[in-house]
């Protein structure tokens, strides 16, 4: 067992389960750990808290950040529940080996999760769609004015109450002359520094009205990547397509279930490339029915319109039926509502909490 300071000034008599914004209400604890001299210690279930930082930080300076990015859901038997802890260790480890960062025990960071998550359990809303958001981060600690790797990190889970990151189906722009990552950078890692650069051409698309970025490859600037901090599917033909991960593509975990899913109850799927113009001519003799984006934050969003060069493409949301099934079963299997076939979920009981 990790060992717990319980804070004695809980916030959660403040929260309203029927107002939660996105990003800014964090529960009471946090999880935390130093890595120093080769190993993880220090690690601690304590209040959440500010931390001391010096100005010379690596992190702040070259960059030496990533995290991820999972839920825990309310079982209707009112248990709290994991879904997949462990492809997020594994996906942070990545990360971590990407950014020339030491990894974490991933049953280290499962226990550390599960036994946050039952302290937490009451910061769970119970509404279907929401969940206790859980941001492990880790980031270089050294105290250093100069590039290489840092030899000291901070491990910390926080864990925010959440409704939906979308409420409405988004406007996507097709990006022409900004990148998101190119083959051989860092585009398969959650690292601080893809979502920076991200923000320059989506301010730019926001200011032309769109919700979203639709990023194209690098190199051709014809192939889709991703939507926004999304993976992205389309339906051509009745067949479930996703660009296929070929290192510059996140490989996302809620992407990884969708396939599995649809592909269990029959539906036809492929990870392959697609262009923006394959798209476009779907679009213009019918075959394109559905667009929309998969992310642990967003589960599945609906895609309205996508906007290239001088053609818009529009889709009619209300017509999507394979987006709402998915996005209904990965809800029902974070309630417990649906019979979990694949063995993704956990149900904490009592004995993990404190
Ligand atoms: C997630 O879907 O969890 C993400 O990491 C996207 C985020 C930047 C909100």
């Amino acid at each position: 067992m990790i060992p717990v300071t319980l804070t004695t000034h809980s916030r959660l008599s403040s929260l309203d389960f029927d107002d939660i914004p996105f990003g800014k209400v964090f529960s009471d604890h946090m999880f935390y750990a130093e890595y120093n001299n080769g190993t993880w210690q220090k690690m601690e279930i304590k209040p959440l808290q500010k931390l001391e930082i010096h100005p010379s930080n690596l992190a702040w300076h070259y960059g030496q950040s990533i995290f991820e990015g999972m839920k825990a859901t309310k079982h209707i038997d009112g248990s709290p529940m994991l879904m997949r802890p462990e492809m997020h260790a594994q996906r942070m480890n990545a990360s971590a080996e990407r950014m020339c960062m030491p990894t974490f025990p991933e049953e280290m960071f499962v226990e550390a999760v599960s036994q946050l998550v039952s302290i937490e359990s009451a910061w769970i809303p119970p509404a279907k769609g929401s969940a206790l958001y859980l941001r492990p981060i880790m980031f270089a600690a050294d105290e250093f004015i100069g590039v290489r790797p840092s030899e000291k990190y901070i491990y910390i889970i926080m864990a925010l109450p959440v409704g939906p990151y979308y409420s409405t189906p988004l406007r996507l722009k097709a990006e022409e002359t900004y990148i998101r990552a190119a083959d051989g950078g860092t585009g398969e890692a959650k690292t601080a520094g893809n979502y920076a650069g991200s923000l320059y051409p989506w301010q730019k698309a926001k200011d032309e009205g769109y919700d979203q970025i639709m990023w194209l490859d690098a190199k051709e600037k014809k192939y889709i990547q991703e939507a926004g901090t999304m993976n992205i599917f389309c339906v051509i033909n009745d067949v479930v397509i996703t660009p296929k991960t070929s290192g510059s593509i996140l490989k996302g975990i809620t992407r990884d279930s969708i396939l599995k899913i649809l592909s269990a109850e029959g539906y036809q799927v492929e990870e392959r490339e697609i262009t923006i113009d394959d798209l476009i001519a779907a679009s213009n003799d019918g075959s394109l029915t559905e667009i929309f984006g998969s992310g642990t934050a967003a589960v599945v969003i609906h895609v309205k319109e996508v906007g290239y060069q001088d053609t818009t493409l529009t889709l009619d949301p209300d017509t999507f039926k394979i987006a709402p099934f998915v996005k209904n079963y990965i809800d029902s299997l974070r309630d417990g509502s649906m019979e979990d076939k694949f063995g993704w979920t956990t149900k904490l009981t009592q004995s993990t909490a404190v």
